[in-house]
């Protein structure tokens, strides 16, 4: 959806921008781009080996008009000047190299070990989890952030299995799923939910996104753009929710939004568009993987 995100941040000439998920360097070289010849790019990864390669390929064509760093993007805030940058990208979820790597064992279609780290510095893993967590645990995993309608059923075989022999690589947790649901002609991987709640879990995805966003609004200017890209309904949702409670004129001292508690306040930011920017047709049908893609843009507001 880079045209799109290119629309809604408007980057001019001279413009100063950040990255929070640079990932193949997409958006980050169409940004450069857009902001010669003396635009500026903050850009983070979690990833080292994205970081790494983005500085390689961009390097040439752009160099001494960024910096790059190996991050969390919730912790923007705490490197990136506060109130510096026009516009914000976060384009969420697992990148082209890390889904097409085996090794890095983001897929269920690919052999390679039980990993989904996107941050490979951390200790946890999948295995870690799929071997470790109580059934409890698990089908909680698999219901809360998969959406997994048989969590309970799919945890209790792998705790069954796993005293058997323990988990270690994708394809043996893919091939279990599949064998208590078998595919029957069914194009999606029965094992597709439970490889994205691992995932989610692995690398605390939710929480991140949270703290992400709020970071996001203070290194932006106001005036300055907010662009978010989510590929499930549980990070729109987060999204959707950040945008809310900026946008609103109140604040509510609870969780739940009681009138009669409301006290008046200034939004502190402001939708773009009301709803979701969707990729188009020949988008999807170029690159399936972002058909179930949304693109949220807020404004920050503020003098
Ligand atoms: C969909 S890819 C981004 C693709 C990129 N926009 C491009 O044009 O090539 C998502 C990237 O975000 C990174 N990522 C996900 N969550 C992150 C977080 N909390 N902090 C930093 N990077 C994160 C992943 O490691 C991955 O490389």
């Amino acid at each position: 959806m880079v045209a799109e995100v290119l629309q809604g941040l408007m980057p001019l000439p001279g413009g100063r921008f950040a990255d929070g998920t640079i990932g193949g360097g997409g958006h980050a070289e169409k940004i450069l781009d857009a902001t010669s010849p003396s635009g500026w790019l903050y850009g983070c990864d979690r990833d080292g080996a994205a970081i790494e390669a983005a500085q390689r390929r961009l390097a040439p064509k752009f160099a001494g008009r960024f910096e790059f760093r190996r991050a969390n993007f919730s912790d923007m805030a705490d490197w990136i000047p506060l109130a510096s940058c026009d516009g914000v990208i976060l384009d969420l979820g697992a990148s082209a190299p890390q889904l097409g790597l085996g090794g890095r064992g983001f897929s269920f279609q690919l052999e390679g070990p039980l990993d989904m780290r996107m941050d490979q510095r951390q200790a946890l893993t999948a295995a870690d989890l799929v071997n470790g967590a109580g059934a409890y645990e698990l089908a909680g995993i698999f219901w809360e952030l998969g959406g997994e309608r048989d969590s309970r059923r799919f945890a209790a075989a792998i705790v069954r299995q796993r005293q058997v022999r323990k988990f270690e690589t994708t394809t043996q947790l893919a091939d279990l799923i599949e064998r208590l649901r078998p595919r029957r002609g069914r194009k999606t991987h029965p094992a597709t939910k439970i490889f994205q709640a691992l995932r989610i879990a692995v690398n605390d995805e939710m929480s991140s996104l949270k703290r992400g966003l709020e970071a996001a609004l203070k290194i932006l200017k106001p005036g300055g753009r907010l662009a978010v890209i989510t590929f499930h309904s549980l990070e729109d949702r987060v999204v959707k929710e950040f945008g809310r409670r900026k946008t609103r004129d109140y604040t509510i001292p609870t969780d739940e939004d009681m009138p009669e508690l409301r006290r008046p306040a200034t939004p502190e930011m402001k939708w773009v568009s009301r709803k979701a920017i969707m990729p188009g047709g020949a988008e999807v049908k170029q690159n399936p993987g972002s058909r179930s893609a949304h693109l949220r843009l807020l404004e920050k507001l503020g003098n």
